[in-house]
């Protein structure tokens, strides 16, 4: 097993055994591709929510909330593109009964060649040592340029087939390419037809047609309706924005990967109303804007990247990724996308409703274009946590070496933000003085009080969760009322007064400080 699949299997049960995510319905076997979030997972993604919020709501006087249902009308989805365009080239092989999305067995191929390059890469930096130059490497060495191109040429066809709906042709190149079902070696395919992603159910007691409802597959179409009630409710003017997060559902067809393709998910979106003409300018804003929103987490610039789509969706005419290093190689994390005036225009056509603006400047009434920022929060949620989790080796004060499972998340994000623990568990005057103190705190954060294990144990089990400050409550604290307070990366210990605790980690763990 390779260690990169190692360590994602370490990050899937750390998650399980710490209490962030559980498989939906595990008693039954659990549910594919839909999980739930646990004690711990709930304050994180929460936390990142609140992230996200606070940096498109509260810090941009132009850009109002919103909490769309979940259930639209009907024609919505017509009106989007959905219904018709809203699909998954979908193949089945016949041998193994297994079922694929032909464009992810094709992108399997491409994976396989980029870990040649990455194999060669690696042996070049092994044989030149020090003076090993990676850039000059790979673009001269013979066999790393060939791989390389042929990367470029596959995704290149790819895309085209995908745009074009090309099924035939995907079918051709999964033959050409002589692709055979990962986990059986069979190459007996069907024919590769489309598959609709949404899911459908009844409204009311309508049955048939009629009362056909679809759970929506992004939470954007919700801004896009009420675009003009939120614009003249909050007197905005263009350029302005409509920010929701929001549940959203798709019937993936493979849906592997832990949280990073579910088919019951959250989303965070933003929609950007812009003058006709000026898109371009707010589509750079935003590219730029959004990265910041990852870097500022602290996350490092080599795990983070651009991705020009090759394959553009129904309704944009520019569209670029956010790609983050997960466990499992570079992955969409954030979709940045000029949707121009697709979505109003449809929904104007098939509702009959004027959805325009009118200018004030330039006296003009339009159909505003739109440039959206969509994040999955779930997808955040996995960046966040494989980013954190490090198995270390520490020494304790007597120079004892052990190793910890540590999350060291951004401490805004920790779900935890303090732990009060006696020193001795024992030890009445020390367990009732840490009892007043987190009762104190837990009034302005998410603490908690524990006295069930060594000191040791209690340090190692709050590491495990991501809290990033412990505070110990031990003799001399009886004396003179200050305690430790132990910093979860540095390891550090200060020794600070009770009354100044909660300014002290309320300074540290403010989200403020990300904003
Ligand atoms: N409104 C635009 C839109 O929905 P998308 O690229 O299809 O665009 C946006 O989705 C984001 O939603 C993705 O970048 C990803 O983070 C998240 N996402 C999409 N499908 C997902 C799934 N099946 N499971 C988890 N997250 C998903």
């Amino acid at each position: 097993m390779s260690n990169q699949n190692d360590a994602f299997k370490k990050l899937i049960a750390h998650a399980k055994e710490y209490g962030f995510v559980f498989p939906s319905s595990e008693i039954y076997d659990g549910l594919g591709a839909v999980y739930d979030y646990g004690p711990y997972g709930v304050l994180l993604k929460n936390n990142i929510k609140e992230y996200w919020w606070r940096s498109m709501v509260q810090m941009h006087e132009n850009i109002v909330g919103l909490d769309a249902a979940i259930f639209m009308h009907p024609k919505t989805w017509k009106a989007s593109g959905h219904v018709d365009a809203f699909n998954d080239p979908l193949i089945d092989n016949k041998d193994s009964k297994k079922r694929y999305r032909a464009d992810q067995l094709v992108e399997g191929y491409i994976e396989k060649i980029e870990a040649k390059v990455e194999k060669e890469v690696a042996k070049g930096r092994k044989r030149f040592g020090e003076s090993f130059d990676e850039n000059q490497f790979r673009a001269t060495h013979p066999r790393v340029v060939k791989y390389a191109q042929q990367i470029e040429d596959l995704r290149k066809r790819l895309g085209s087939l995908l745009s074009e709906g090309d099924l035939a042709g995907l079918k051709a190149l999964i033959e050409e390419l002589d692709i055979a079902d990962p986990e059986t070696g069979s190459r007996n395919w069907t024919e590769v037809r489309q598959f609709n992603l949404m899911f459908s159910t009844q409204l009311g007691a309508v049955a048939g047609e009629a009362g056909k409802l679809y759970l929506r597959p992004e939470t954007a179409q919700g801004i896009f309706v009420n675009f003009l009630n939120a614009q003249k409710t909050t007197r905005q003017k263009i350029p302005f924005g409509i920010a929701q997060i929001g549940k959203a559902f798709r019937n993936e067809i493979v849906a592997r990967q832990f949280i990073f393709r579910m088919r019951e998910f959250e989303q965070m979106e933003m929609q950007f109303f812009v003058r006709p003409g000026t898109e371009m300018k707010w589509y750079e804003y935003w590219k730029e804007t959004r990265m910041n929103w990852h870097k500022k987490l602290g996350t490092p610039a080599e795990k983070l990247r651009f991705h020009d789509h090759d394959n553009l969706a129904h309704y944009a005419n520019a569209a670029v990724d956010i790609e983050y290093r997960f466990p499992f190689g570079f992955r969409e994390l954030e979709g940045i996308h000029s949707r121009t005036d697709f979505d109003l225009h449809s929904h104007e056509e098939l509702s009959g409703k004027k959805l325009r603006y009118f200018d004030p400047e330039t006296k003009e009434s339009y159909i505003p274009y739109v440039v959206e920022t969509s994040i999955g929060c779930d997808r955040m949620f996995l960046a966040v946590l494989s980013g954190a989790l490090q198995e270390e080796k520490i020494q304790d004060s007597e120079g004892k070496e052990s190793s910890r499972e540590v999350l060291k998340l951004p401490a805004a994000l920790a779900p935890i933000k303090c732990a009060i623990l006696p020193l001795k568990r024992n030890e009445e005057r020390l367990t009732q003085t840490a009892r007043e103190i987190f009762d104190h705190l837990k009034q302005s954060f998410h603490c908690q009080y524990d006295d069930t294990g060594s000191i040791g144990k209690l340090y190692r089990r709050q590491d495990a969760i991501g809290t990033p400050y412990c505070i110990t409550v031990d003799f001399e604290t009886l004396e003179n009322r200050t305690v430790t307070l132990r910093d979860r990366d540095s390891l550090q210990q200060e020794r600070i007064p009770i009354d100044q605790l909660e300014s002290v980690i309320s300074e540290k763990t403010a989200l403020k400080n990300l904003l």
